[in-house]
């Protein structure tokens, strides 16, 4: 069996997920995809959860798929392990609740196709990122060439790909691919003081606006305006509006149920 690689801890309403596979600077694997979509399946049926944080232990975020794992695979297994990659990335992108990259390290290949699935990337300065695969004579596998150029523009992602250059944070956040940048021992405790202001938040509005921005990136401007407005609308079906519109004329907080 498996040593398991993915820890989960709690702080108030925000789960922190870790990667940690020392031995492989936490390279993913099809163990690793089971056990995030275990995590993330387990996490969406928790009513008091706000947010996540998704990090890795050490001094890498994730170095990308595990090179000595696919280094045999005949196409068919590629594929495979390609589709899987995608899928479980999917599930983080649509998962009902804000996913925030604590982006403590390396995030190369699959590493940073991990961190563009999130909604945030929040990066220490010792992080590092970019697209190496061109290095081993393969395309990114998990969505990097679709969801990179959302993030920093289709010339720039060519240019990320075409290279392999890895990146350091500062060059990351000035394209775009990275949200902020903190010192180090500051990336864990501004995650969890993004996720407790979010936590602040009418959950419901929030994960509406999750889905509507996610919804933009495939959609016309009139299809994503359409779905806006149906989400706007069944927003107005619930406590939380009653709540969060009766309090603002109240002049108090709100105190929001998810409802
Ligand atoms: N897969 C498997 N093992 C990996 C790994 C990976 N992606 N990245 C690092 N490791 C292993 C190393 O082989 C090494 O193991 P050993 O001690 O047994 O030799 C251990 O982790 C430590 O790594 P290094 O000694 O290389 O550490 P470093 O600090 O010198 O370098 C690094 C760090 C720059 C991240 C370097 O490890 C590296 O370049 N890793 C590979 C990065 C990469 O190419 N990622 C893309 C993978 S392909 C992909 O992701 C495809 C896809 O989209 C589906």
């Amino acid at each position: 069996m498996d040593t398991p690689a993915l820890k989960l801890s709690r702080q108030d309403a925000t789960a922190i997920l870790t990667l940690d596979r020392p031995e492989a600077l936490n390279a993913l694997n099809l163990h690793v995809f089971d056990e995030l979509e275990a995590a993330f399946t387990t996490l969406a049926n928790d009513p008091t959860l706000r947010c996540v944080i998704l990090t890795g232990a050490g001094k890498a975020f994730v170095a990308g798929a595990d090179i000595k794992e696919m280094a045999a695979f005949s196409s068919v297994q590629a594929r495979a392990f390609s589709r899987r990659g995608q899928q479980v990335m999917n599930l983080i992108e649509g998962f009902p609740r804000p996913v925030i990259a604590a982006v403590n390290g390396f995030a190369l290949g699959g590493g940073c196709e991990l961190a563009m699935a999130c909604d945030l990337r929040i990066a220490s300065e010792r992080a590092k990122a970019g697209q190496p695969e061109v290095n081993l004579g393969v395309t990114p596998g998990f969505a990097g060439t679709q969801r990179l150029a959302g993030l920093v523009g289709r010339s720039m992602a060519k240019y990320l790909l075409f290279t392999g250059e890895i990146i350091p944070a500062d060059r990351a956040l000035q394209i775009g691919l990275f949200d902020e940048v903190v010192a180090p021992e500051q990336l864990l405790p501004r995650c969890l003081e993004i996720a407790a202001l979010i936590a602040t938040k009418g959950p419901v509005a929030v994960s509406y606006c999750k889905h509507a921005v996610n919804v933009s990136a495939e959609s016309t401007l009139a299809q994503g305006q359409a779905y806006e407005a149906e989400l706007f609308a069944q927003a107005f079906a619930t406590h939380d509006q009653k709540e969060g519109m009766a309090a603002f004329i109240e002049k108090r907080p709100a105190t929001f149920a998810g409802a």
